[in-house]
């Protein structure tokens, strides 16, 4: 498949193909993503804190451990377009220190686009690295990075004000030139709202079924992740299982012995042994 562009998946949106965009976090998650032509956008989501580095939160991930990622990541990565979440801090400072970090995750990093968590109040952020070329994936509703401040993991969106909120912080990005949108375990109703009212494609997860796309993290749809199960996560396959499986059989194989059997292993040519051993 051809490499996917801002332009195709603008152009998805308006022929309603949905987007489908999956996490990866190292080389041979991205080549998976990459082996299938379904994939559209690839995403080194900042959940690799919790699902790859074992941290309690996003908050504790670092630019230098996501770029570690990310680099993997491109290497494993062909057509699908790829985008990195910043972390955590890199793009609060100041519009200085911001400018430098996108810069640093795109060159380094070597991803195509950045994705922000914030409404309204990154705006200018957000028009700071559009304006420097950065292709900017906003990110609103549930705000992960933000989970102590809004008291924990919610949905958000489910009274008025928030959920006007979250209708003006979208246009608000959409205007400061953000190329899509994640919507964040928000009601479904106000996801098919967003979506209608926005030029650009909304990405959802936990946000129903009538955005342009859909977002999962890998270990979650993969089924490996034995942690908390939010509502919208389906797992799609049980590789927990097997995985699980596959440790007990190679285990009890070596305390039997019965692993390596002769095939599996080299051998010497018998008069040479004889010498050596003599
Ligand atoms: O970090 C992540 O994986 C994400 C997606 C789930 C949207 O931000
Ligand atoms: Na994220």
């Amino acid at each position: 498949r051809k490499k996917v562009t801002i332009e195709a998946l603008r152009a998805m949106k308006e022929e309603k193909t949905p987007i489908t965009m999956l996490t990866a976090y190292d080389y041979p998650s991205a080549l998976a993503c990459s082996s299938n032509p379904l994939v559209d956008i690839t995403l080194i989501g900042d959940s690799l804190a919790q699902v790859c580095l074992g941290y309690k939160s996003t908050t504790e991930l670092s630019l230098s451990e996501m770029i570690h990622h990310t680099r993997a990541v491109a290497r494993g990565t062909t057509h699908p377009f790829l985008v990195a979440d910043m972390p955590f801090g890199s793009y609060q400072i100041s519009g200085e220190d911001t400018a430098r970090n996108a810069v640093k995750l795109i060159q380094e990093g070597r991803v195509e686009a950045l994705k922000l968590e914030g409404g309204s109040e990154i705006r200018d952020t957000v028009r700071k690295l559009t304006g420097m070329g950065i292709p900017v994936m906003a990110h609103v509703g549930l705000l992960p990075q933000r989970h102590v401040s809004m008291s924990g993991y919610k949905v958000q969106g489910k009274d008025v004000n928030s959920a006007r909120r979250i209708i003006s912080d979208a246009l608000a990005l959409e205007e400061a030139g953000a190329f899509s949108v994640v919507l964040e375990a928000i009601p479904k109703e106000l996801a098919a709202y967003v979506t209608k009212r926005l030029q650009i494609p909304t990405i959802g997860i936990g946000a129903g079924p009538h955005t342009d796309g859909q977002v999962l993290v890998w270990d979650d749809m993969m089924g490996t992740w034995a942690g908390h199960k939010a509502k919208f996560v389906r797992r799609f396959g049980d590789l927990k299982a097997e995985r699980d499986s596959a440790i007990q059989k190679y285990a009890e194989a070596v305390k039997l012995r019965t692993f390596p059997d002769h095939s599996e292993s080299y051998t010497i040519d018998k008069m040479t042994w004889e010498e050596i051993s003599r």
